[in-house]
């Protein structure tokens, strides 16, 4: 291989064409941006004003096997992830999916186990694990140094949106098209980093409201609670019906609190806090002479290396790997944990009781399919197409 990798972009729609400027604005110097695919070809007239010349193809099979291609960014709508994926490492092909990795577990297990069998890289575009208020949160948590977590609470309701955004494409917010709403789209990040900082739950009850504030069939407010196998609980609600939303991480473990998020009206930052006890809760709990005690200790801002590289990172980190065998971000497989999360909370809600994992897979497939029969088709889907990267911490 050349030294450079030679990337090939799966439709080139908002995210598409956002890895495309990374590309022209010299902030991937390992990659070159070689090809474009989309059942679009309005879309190419954008992909060519970015990186002029770039070759286009009707089909992602035609990218395939065009031979421009070490590897390829898939950044098509979500059902597609996981059979591209398949077909480009059938190619021989190096690929990073965008988030999620599919709709149902299902369908990225089997990509997932068919990239075990090669020799290429299955990646994933998990690009909020490059935040350094994430990275840095990981690194106290896996240190050990504050016992085990007890509770963990995510308020992530500042992903408002409105119905000219569900409006602007076909696909989106419907069964059908998207398989799924705020989880599907814009939660998986959270979702994630979720189960990144503090390991798989083992019970899964959520409440999914379908089209509560916005005309869609799909959720757009969730609330999930989750058990974990050492009895510490959890909550997630998220919703794109607030404004203005919020996004708090707090973090309980016995010997401190950790919370990531902007304090107050003026702080436009989030911070990274923590509140460091002198010493175990749970003893303190046991042993203390007065009943309104309290552990001591103290908050203080924890400081990071400020660096927040986000899908640059990440595809710098996916050409580095291919190169030298540097590490990923996030590898492909792992896509699956946050979607384990995100489809138990929908049986939850849908069936009405706790979900137990591993969950039933095959029954979550079945009821997804009959939501897909009932998906009403868009009657009004407005052209315009606007980008909007926001960095949600
Ligand atoms: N990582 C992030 O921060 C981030 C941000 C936005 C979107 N995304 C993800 O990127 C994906 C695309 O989202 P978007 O907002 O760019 O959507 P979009 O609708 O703007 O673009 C999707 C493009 O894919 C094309 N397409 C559909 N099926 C195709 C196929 N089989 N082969 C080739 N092209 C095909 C469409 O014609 C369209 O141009 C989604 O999965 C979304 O979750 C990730």
């Amino acid at each position: 291989m050349s030294e450079k990798v030679r990337v090939g972009v799966i439709g080139v729609g908002n995210m598409g064409g956002a890895h495309l400027e990374n590309y022209a604005e010299g902030r991937l110097p390992e990659i070159e941006m070689t090809a474009v695919a989309d059942i679009d070809p309005t879309r190419f007239e954008r992909a060519q004003k970015i990186v002029p010349g770039i070759a286009c193809f009707d089909t992602a099979e035609e990218l395939f096997a065009s031979g421009l291609c070490d590897a390829v960014i898939i950044a098509t709508p979500h059902y597609a992830h996981p059979p591209l994926a398949i077909e480009a490492l059938k190619a021989g092909l190096h690929v990073m999916s965008e988030k999620p990795a599919g709709v149902y577990t299902k369908q990225v297990r089997e990509a997932m186990d068919f990239a075990a069998t090669t020799d290429k890289t299955y990646a994933i575009m998990f690009n909020q694990r490059t935040n350094c208020l994430y990275r840095k949160l990981k690194e106290l948590l896996d240190s050990g140094k504050y016992g085990e977590i007890k509770r963990v609470s995510w308020i992530i309701t500042d992903w408002f949106r409105t119905q000219q955004y569900y409006d602007s494409g076909s696909w989106r917010a419907t069964w059908a098209g998207e398989g799924g709403g705020v989880m599907l789209n814009q939660c998986p990040h959270q979702l994630d980093l979720w189960q990144w900082l503090c390991g798989m739950p083992s019970k899964v009850r959520a409440f999914c409201h379908e089209g509560k504030w916005h005309d869609i069939e799909v959720e757009d407010d969730v609330t999930i609670y989750v058990e974990y196998p050492n009895g510490a609980t959890g909550t997630f609600i998220t919703t794109t019906g607030d404004c203005p939303g919020a996004n708090r991480l707090e973090i309980t473990c016995d010997r401190a609190k950790f919370v990531i998020d902007c304090i107050g009206p003026n702080i436009k930052e989030h911070e990274l806090w923590m509140y460091e006890l002198e010493e175990s809760t749970q003893a303190f709990i046991n042993t203390a002479e007065q009943g309104f005690g309290r552990v001591p200790g103290e908050w203080k801002k924890i400081e990071t290396d400020g660096r927040n590289d986000q899908h640059v990172g990440v595809m710098n980190a996916f050409a580095a790997h291919i190169l030298r065998g540097e590490p990923l971000v996030a590898e492909g497989r792992e896509g699956i944990n946050g979607l384990t999360i995100s489809n138990a909370a929908f049986l939850s809600s849908w069936l009405g009781k706790e979900i137990t994992l591993p969950m039933d897979e095959d029954l979550y497939w079945e009821l997804l399919q009959k939501k897909i029969a009932g998906s009403k088709a868009k009657t009004k889907v407005s052209a315009k197409v606007e980008t909007d990267m926001k960095s949600t911490y």
